[in-house]
């Protein structure tokens, strides 16, 4: 059986000029192989600095990430990000810009067996014509789409997703949540997706991780999302039970993010 993806008594500690600042505290979370899983909390709660340690970017100040039973001790090939911005290399093509990951993956293969395979990621997220183009020949949509693309040329086993559509318009947004529904259908990798959109949220997941507000974040509330699947907008916005996981996330976001922290204080 995979082992689930482990955050333990995850603590981080920034030194800062006014002093310690204790972002995240004690949080802990197990994420099963396969599950679609969102950490949504107030914007500076903490969700990126979490993500970034299970990306392996930042080091935990306590307690850590484990995959496969084993602490990470830095980034790996079987966890890609998808940041807010794509930050595509802006002098590659679409296509160069996959190719980099790729050759970064699958080093031994052929410049133009990498080129194929890059092919083969844009056309799975549905851009295989603008495979040539510049970034800055392409919408924002777009260029998000070779971010993605380029995230899953590393065929990770886990899909580490931070606020991905945060910049974008809300017609293009849906689209883009729609792309990442449709690629997780297909092959189930374990997703992370950072949010502070509770629609969002709420539409893609198996599971919500609400995050307290911080300092000392931890995991205020887990809610199941047991919508039926494969998920439509039209569905799911009529459905009862969409409305009362609604109202439930609303008001742990209005009322008790902060009182769970006096609480704890
Ligand atoms: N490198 C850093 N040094 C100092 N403080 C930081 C650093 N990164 C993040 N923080 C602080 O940690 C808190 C949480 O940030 P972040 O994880 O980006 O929140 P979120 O992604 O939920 O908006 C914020 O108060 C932010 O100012
Ligand atoms: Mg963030």
């Amino acid at each position: 059986m995979i082992k689930p993806l482990e955050v333990t008594s995850l603590t981080k500690v920034f030194d800062t000029p006014t002093g310690k600042n204790t972002v995240v505290k004690d949080f802990s979370i197990s994420i099963p192989a396969g599950q679609f899983v969102s950490l949504l909390g107030h914007s500076g709660c903490g969700k990126s600095t979490v993500l970034s340690i299970m990306a392996g970017l930042q080091e935990a100040t306590f307690g850590g990430v484990c995959v496969d039973g084993r602490e990470i001790s830095g980034p790996g090939l079987e966890r890609a990000l998808v940041f807010q911005s794509p930050s595509l290399l802006p002098w590659f093509s679409a296509e160069e810009n996959v190719m980099l990951a790729v050759a970064q993956a699958r080093p031994k293969l052929s410049r133009n067996e990498q080129r194929r395979q890059a092919n083969h990621y844009l056309e799975m997220v549905g851009i295989a014509e603008y495979a040539k183009q510049l970034p800055a020949q392409l919408s924002q949509g777009t260029q998000q789409r070779v971010a993605i693309a380029r995230a899953l040329s590393l065929e990770p086993r886990f899909l580490l997703l931070d606020e991905p559509f945060g910049m974008l318009d809300s017609i293009t947004r849906f689209e883009l949540q729609d792309l990442v529904l449709d690629l997780w259908e297909k092959d189930r990798r374990t997703v992370v997706l950072v949010t502070h959109d509770v629609d969002e949220a709420l539409y893609v997941s198996d599971r919500i991780i609400l995050m307290t507000d911080g300092p000392e974040a931890q995991v205020g509330l887990e809610l199941p999302i047991h919508l039926p699947r494969p998920r439509d907008r039209r569905s799911v916005s009529s459905n009862a039970e969409y409305f009362r996981l609604r109202a439930q996330v609303i008001d742990f976001l209005e009322h008790h993010s902060k009182q769970f922290q006096e609480k704890a204080a």
